[in-house]
């Protein structure tokens, strides 16, 4: 069975690759937008994590008739009302970059204590099928918003992230202890369960 993932991230395309073989062996394959020839842009406006999804799975599985698979991510910060949220890549405006995110997030949290700086990572991953069904997931990493900059990683929010059972932040941790606690990293995994557990014929 083929089934498109609608991301231009080959990082994201390797790790769902890679868990999909765990569950299903080569009965399903992981085709990229590139291979079926998509060059469209698909304009993430919906006001929630779970309708951008939704979106990009839709929009690529009628161009395509193909299953497609997409997901939409960001930071949730309860003293902010839930911002940045699905505005979390375009956070500091147009000529956004994590650089200036960070900051902007910073600067609007400067009066907030730590104990009110509770945020979390959520991931939402919608497939949609030629039939019109879909199968949905989301999952999110608890954790709270630091001072300033901690650790290596370079993506997005991670160096102001802390996850407090580990006491490191996102951008402080190995890739593997990453993917065990992030929100993707449980939107993937519980996606591909429900997907073998669904009644999708994938033979
Ligand atoms: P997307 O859903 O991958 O497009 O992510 C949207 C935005 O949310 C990214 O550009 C980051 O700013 C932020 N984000 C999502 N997941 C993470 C993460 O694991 N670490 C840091 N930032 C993230």
């Amino acid at each position: 069975m083929d089934i498109v993932f609608a991301t231009n991230n080959n990082h994201k395309v390797s790790e769902l690759r890679e868990l999909f073989r765990g569950y299903f062996g080569d009965k399903v394959n992981i085709l990229t937008l590139k291979e079926v020839g998509f060059k469209g842009d698909i304009i993430e406006d919906a006001d929630t994590f779970e309708g951008n999804a939704y979106k990009k799975a839709s929009t690529v599985c009628a161009f395509c008739g193909l299953p497609a698979i997409a997901d939409d991510s960001g930071l949730v910060v309860d003293a902010l009302g839930g911002a940045p949220g699905v505005m979390s890549a375009r956070y500091s405006g147009a000529d956004a970059d994590d650089i200036r995110n960070i900051q902007k997030l910073l600067k609007e949290l400067e009066n907030v204590p730590l104990e009110k700086r509770t945020a979390r990572f959520v991931c939402h991953i919608c497939c949609a099928f030629p039939d019109g069904k879909r199968l949905d997931c989301e999952e999110c990493s608890e954790g709270r918003i630091i001072f300033e900059c901690r650790g290596d990683g370079d993506f997005g929010y991670d160096p102001v992230f802390l996850n407090e059972e580990y006491g490191q932040t996102f951008a402080e941790m190995d890739m593997e202890t990453k993917n065990k606690v992030s929100h993707r990293g449980k939107a993937v995994k519980a996606f591909a369960a429900a997907f073998a557990s669904s009644n999708v014929d994938i033979m």
